[in-house]
């Protein structure tokens, strides 16, 4: 792979296993020095070693994407381990299949907390170094929901379209200082998510999750987390310099049809 983050410096959130590890191991074998946080630690340490281990540059750090106070560490981190940020990729998210009528207070905040308010705290709390660094490129995980609603997932899909509304009003008023802010909305994954739900889905006479993605995407099949991680890479590179507030699809065809 051409190192075309090198002397780069990535913030990841959500970074101890599926994407944000995927990620973390593309944005460092492209040359970049990543510093991943989550709040599995024990699985997060494990990803940073692994990348350390394979002649990478990664650090782990705990990073409850709810505490300001972690946020202000990581990027604290990447300062002074790696002199700088360039690109924070706010990845860390969480699932809930409630419908609108079922969900309870607490299931909707907690999935608001994580997914919808843990970007703003990321993106506040990293926008100083990135000017710093004189400019980067801020990457927040969506979905296509998004972007189109779903039968159930009330707090989810709010939560997601509320991510790209922050991405764009993101790109308008950091586009002057060199900051690049992007959404990207993939379909279903191959991650430990998207086994939970299917779990949640296993009684259901009504859902068949194959014939689902037959029905519904051009190509028939549930995305590798490297898949998205490619996008992601595009997206903090120097290949990208003109694009921001984009919301992009990586869905194979699942928004076209
Ligand atoms: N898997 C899919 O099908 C799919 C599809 C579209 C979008 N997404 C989105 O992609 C992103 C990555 O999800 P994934 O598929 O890798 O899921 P995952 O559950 O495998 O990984 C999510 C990671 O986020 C971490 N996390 C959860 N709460 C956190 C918190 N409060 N602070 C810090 N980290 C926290 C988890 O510990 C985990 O390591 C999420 O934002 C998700 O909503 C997933």
């Amino acid at each position: 792979m051409d190192r075309v983050l090198e002397g780069k410096v990535a913030l990841i959130s959500g970074s101890a296993q599926g994407q944000g590890a995927s990620h973390a191991r593309v944005l460092a074998a492209a040359g970049a020095a990543v510093v991943g946080g989550d709040i599995l630690d024990e699985k997060g340490e494990a990803v940073a070693a692994e990348i350390a281990d394979s002649g990478g540059s990664a650090l782990y750090t705990h990073l409850d994407v709810r505490s300001n106070e972690d946020w202000a560490g990581a990027v604290a981190l990447a300062e002074e381990r790696f002199g700088r940020l360039d690109i924070l990729c706010n990845n860390a998210g969480i699932v809930r299949m409630e419908g609108v009528g079922e969900v309870t207070d607490e299931e909707w905040d907690e999935v608001i907390a994580v997914n919808q308010t843990g970007v703003m705290r990321g993106t506040r709390a990293a926008i100083p170094a990135l000017r710093r660094a004189g400019g980067g490129s801020i990457v927040n995980t969506a979905s296509t929901l998004g972007l189109k609603g779903a039968w159930g997932y009330s707090a989810y899909t709010a939560s997601k379209h509320a991510v790209v509304g922050l991405t764009k009003s993101t790109a308008v008023q950091y586009g002057e200082d060199n900051i690049r802010a992007n959404a990207i909305c993939p379909s279903s994954v191959d991650t430990p998510m998207h086994w939970g739900e299917m779990e949640h889905f296993k009684d259901n006479p009504y859902f068949d999750f194959d014939k689902w993605l037959g029905d519904n995407h051009a190509i028939p099949r549930i995305a590798d987390p490297a898949e998205i991680s490619h996008l992601v890479l595009y997206l903090c590179s120097p290949m990208a310099k003109w694009v921001t507030g984009a919301a992009l699809s990586i869905d194979g065809g699942f928004m076209a049809g």
